[in-house]
């Protein structure tokens, strides 16, 4: 297992707050919403962050910054890009300009460069827009400059924000592409630069699939399918809030092509801005959770790995979470691929692993039959790493109880019925913060071979589950009291099987 530290050199364990993360991240104190600035330089992963930096609610956005050299031991930093009486610093990305293009460093000191949303505020001269506007470093992410000569994209708009820049390499040519949104009328809007302070407008894609809230923190990338370099799509990430998949906030997805000008989807279902409620099963989601929201993807990682992580929580009531001086954390960070199963094109969802494997030792149970009811597992975790596998058979149905106590529990549940995993955080403590928290989430997973596989990553107030190798993830906050560390597996009915159990954790 790995541990976490914080700026002030303090492990979360030693902080007495029973739903302080054990792996995953969070500022030490305050608020925090979407990932911004996703970037790896010279053996760093940089995560900044929205951030308020004087208080655990939202507001005074600012850039907060961690680093970490394995995506799961990250180090807290001074805040990177402050708010002031003019701007507050809304979300965006970061680039390593190799090249010095946007000329601000030099070419053996070339700069990192954030992009980010200027939220003027009225004190401001153009009060009430968002315009995109840079800052960059030079010491490799630990201090930042304004640039004077900002905004450097301004449509006069309200709501224009979370650019997403990444450097377009293909046939149109080589130059930097901005994707962002015009956030209400569900929009991505694409544009170009050659050096980060000029850009041209490219095109728009939308509104299309889910259409019912705004349109939030583009990300589009290229991925081959099953490592086949003849064989490649382009992933438009378009985050959504509310209007998800399981109410709230949520994470869309479509598949296409980007030829250096315009995305066009292969994977929309429903386009203009009348969304059909019977249709949003069949649009494609990162994530079928409600805690799995501005999701977007590093910039410069080496070997092609495309890594993503979400903000692990819901503008429902992200506001209302119980926790202590902090508010919010990180998903773990999500290795994304595309893969083809039966002739259809999927994305596959691997998290990065904080435990060591199983190696490590931990509980194990191995094959065997399954007596209709619960079983009690004699293993008890509110910070693990579960592996599981079940051959439903003739049963109903078969899942697992977790985070149980005296009157609460977590179920992750299989009906074989309708095929449908469910995970039920009704009853899983203290869900009464808010009325939107109690909550049943719902994914159609296929069998595989007649079996279903999880791996599911517990966390002191989350679970992630990955179901089929990652073909379908569902990510909820859990806010179980912290004696409430039970475990039991049950089956609906006979004739289901216990492939294999392993747990490792405390
Ligand atoms: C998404 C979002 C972004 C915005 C930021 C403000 O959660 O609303 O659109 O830039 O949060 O904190």
């Amino acid at each position: 297992m790995k541990t976490l530290t914080t700026a002030a050199g303090t492990t979360p364990a030693a902080i007495s707050d029973p739903y302080r993360p054990a792996f995953h991240y969070t500022s030490e104190r305050n608020w925090l919403n979407d990932p911004n600035g996703l970037v790896y330089l010279n053996g760093t992963y940089h995560l900044f962050y929205q951030h308020n930096p004087f208080g655990p609610d939202w507001g005074n956005m600012s850039w907060g910054h961690a680093t970490s050299e394995d995506l799961l031991n990250w180090d807290e930093q001074p805040v990177a890009i402050a708010c002031d009486e003019h701007e507050a610093i809304f979300s965006g990305s970061a680039v390593f300009d190799e090249f010095n293009t946007s000329g601000f460093g030099t070419a053996i000191n070339p700069p990192l460069v954030a992009i980010y949303t200027s939220a003027y505020s009225d004190a401001s001269p153009l009060a009430g827009r968002q315009a995109q506007s840079l800052a960059y470093s030079l010491d490799e992410g630990m201090t930042w400059t304004k640039y004077q000569g900002n905004p450097v994209l301004d449509r006069a708009s309200a709501d224009f924000r979370d650019p997403k820049v990444f450097w377009y390499d293909g046939g149109a040519g080589r130059y930097w592409v901005m994707v962002a949104v015009e956030a209400v009328h569900r929009q991505v809007v694409l544009y170009k630069s050659a050096d980060l302070r000029s850009w041209d407008f490219l095109s728009t894609f939308g509104p299309a699939n889910a259409t019912g809230g705004v349109w939030e923190c583009p990300d589009l990338f290229e991925l081959t399918v099953d490592g086949d370099p003849e064989d490649s799509h382009w992933v438009l990430i378009v985050n959504i809030s509310p209007g998800g998949i399981a109410g709230g906030s949520a994470g869309q997805y479509f598949l296409g092509t980007f030829d250096g000008v315009a995305f066009r989807s292969k994977s929309t279902v429903t386009e203009g801005l009348q969304a059909d409620a019977s249709r949003m099963r069949e649009y494609g989601w990162l994530d079928w959770g409600r805690d799995y929201y501005a999701a977007v993807s590093f910039n410069n990682v080496p070997d092609g790995r495309r890594i993503m992580i979400g903000w692990m929580n819901n503008w429902d009531y992200a506001g209302s979470t119980p926790t202590g001086g902090w508010r919010s954390s990180m998903s773990l960070p999500r290795e994304v691929r595309l893969t083809r199963v039966d002739g259809q094109v999927l994305l596959r969802q691997k998290a990065i692993d904080p435990f060591a494997g199983p190696e490590d030792g931990g509980f194990r149970l191995g094959a065997r039959a399954l007596a209709p009811g619960v079983t009690d597992l004699p293993v008890t975790a509110a910070v693990a790493r579960i592996d599981l596998e079940f051959s439903p058979g003739p049963a109903a149905g078969v899942g697992l109880v977790l985070r149980a106590g005296e009157a609460e529990r977590m179920l992750i549940r299989y009906d074989t019925t309708d095929g449908m995993l469910r995970l039920d955080r009704r009853e899983s403590g203290h869900v009464g913060f808010h009325e939107a928290f109690p909550s049943v989430e719902s994914v159609a997973v296929p069998l595989q071979d007649g079996r279903l596989r999880l791996r599911i990553y517990l966390d002191r107030c989350s679970v992630e589950v990955f179901a089929q190798d990652g073909l379908a993830t569902i990510t909820d906050l859990v806010f179980a009291a912290e004696a409430s560390t039970a475990m039991a597996i049950f089956a609906d009915g006979a004739g289901a099987h216990l492939v294999a159990l392993d747990v490792v954790g405390y």
